[in-house]
C-alpha cells in the first residue's frame, strides 16, 4: 500500500465504524407501531409483508429500525430496470478469478445474500421495476428461502432473514405491477401515509435535534406540507423529508441571520428553495410560480420574500 492508499484504508475503516454506531432515531407511534408489530407478527409466522406508501412516509427507516432492535444485519436494493439478478446475489470480481479460480474468495455478495447468510432484513424497495425475470429470481429466495449461487452451490437461509417489499402506491396501481407469481409469495399488506399532524410535526423535532424549533415555526412548516397535500395542482406532494428539509434549511438561515427565532419570513424563503424541487405538478403547471403562490397563501404575503 503507498501513503495514499493507506490514508484511504484508515478513513475507511473509521467511516464504517461510524455507520456501525449510528443509531436510528425514530417516531415509534401510532402506524408505526402497528406498522412494527405487524412486522413481527408476520416474521413469526413465516409470512413476507410488503409495506405500501407514498414517498418518504418512512418505509425504509421502519425496516431498518425493525433490523436494529433484533440486532441484525439491514440491507437494501432499489428495483429498476438495469438490475440483474447478479446485483441481487453478488457476482464474481475477475481479477480475483484469475489469480484464484472461482472459489468464495472471489465472489462479491450482493444484498440479499448477505441478509441470507447473515440472518438480516432484507429491504426491496419498488420490487414491482425489476424486469420480470429478475423477479421470478425472487421466488426461490422468498418461498424456499434457498437460493443458488452460481459455481459456488445452494444455500439455505440462515433463520433470522427476513425478505420486505416496501412500494408506492401510485406504482401499485400502474402498468409496472409486480409479477403475478411474486405477488403471490408477498401474502401481507402494510400500509403507511401521511401521520397525524402531532406526529409529523415529532418527527420533524427528532430528525433536527440540534436546532431549537419554536412551536409555532413547527405548525408554520406543516401547514405549508400539508397543503400540498391537499392541492388538486400537485400530483407527488411534499414528503415528511420535505418538512424535515425545510425545518433545518430555514433554522440555519435563522443562525446565520443571527434572528431571535425562526420566522415566517424566513420559513418562506427556505420552503421556496426546498419545494421547489420536491413537488410534482399536474402537466402544464409551471413549478416555481405555483410555489410561490403556495407559499404566499399558506404564509401571507409578509412571508414573501422575493
Ligand atoms: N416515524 C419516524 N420517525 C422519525 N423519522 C421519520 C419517521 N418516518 C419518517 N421519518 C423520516 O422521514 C424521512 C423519510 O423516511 P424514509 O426514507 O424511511 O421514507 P421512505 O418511505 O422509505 O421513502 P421512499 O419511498 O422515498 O423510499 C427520513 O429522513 C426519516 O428519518
Ligand atoms: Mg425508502
Amino acid at each position: 500500500m503507498d501513503s495514499d492508499e493507506l490514508q484511504f484504508a484508515i478513513a475507511f475503516e473509521e467511516r464504517r465504524t461510524a455507520a456501525t454506531k449510528e443509531k436510528v432515531r425514530i417516531v415509534i407511534k401510532e402506524q408505526y407501531r402497528e406498522a412494527f408489530d405487524i412486522l413481527e407478527d408476520c416474521e413469526a409466522a413465516g409470512l413476507i409483508p410488503g409495506i405500501i406508501g407514498p414517498p418518504g412516509v418512512g418505509k425504509t427507516l421502519i425496516l431498518r429500525a425493525y433490523a436494529e432492535k433484533s440486532g441484525r444485519l439491514f440491507s437494501w436494493l432499489t428495483g429498476d430496470e438495469g438490475v440483474r439478478p447478479s446485483h441481487l446475489i453478488g457476482s464474481f470480481n475477475p481479477a480475483l478469478v484469475l489469480k484464484k479460480g472461482f472459489s468464495l474468495e472471489s465472489f462479491d455478495p450482493g444484498p440479499l445474500l448477505k441478509a441470507m447468510v447473515f440472518g438480516g432484513v432484507f429491504g426491496l424497495n419498488e420490487g414491482n421495476r425489476l424486469p420480470e425475470y429478475v423477479q421470478n429470481s425472487l421466488l426461490e429466495p422468498f418461498e424456499e428461502l434457498s437460493v443458488n449461487v452460481q459455481r459456488l452451490g445452494r444455500i439455505k437461509a440462515h433463520e433470522g432473514f427476513f425478505p420486505v417489499i416496501t412500494m408506492n402506491p401510485e406504482e401499485m396501481a400502474g402498468a409496472h405491477r409486480l409479477s403475478e407469481a411474486l405477488r403471490d409469495r408477498i401474502r401481507v399488506w402494510i400500509r403507511l401515509g401521511y401521520p397525524r399532524k402531532e406526529t409529523e410535526i415529532e418527527i420533524v423535532k427528532v430528525n433536527a435535534p440540534e436546532y431549537n424549533l419554536s412551536d409555532t415555526a413547527l405548525e408554520t412548516i406543516y401547514g405549508l406540507v400539508s397543503a400540498t397535500r391537499n392541492s388538486t395542482d400537485i400530483e407527488i406532494p411534499a414528503s415528511i423529508r420535505a418538512g424535515i428539509s425545510i425545518a433545518r434549511l430555514a433554522a440555519q438561515m435563522a443562525k446565520r441571520k443571527n434572528l431571535k427565532e425562526i420566522d415566517a419570513t424566513v420559513i418562506s424563503e427556505a420552503a421556496t428553495y426546498v419545494l421547489t424541487g420536491a413537488l410534482r405538478f399536474r402537466p402544464g403547471i409551471e413549478p416555481e410560480p405555483a410555489v410561490n403562490q403556495l407559499v404566499r397563501r399558506v404564509i401571507g404575503s409578509r412571508g414573501s420574500s422575493k
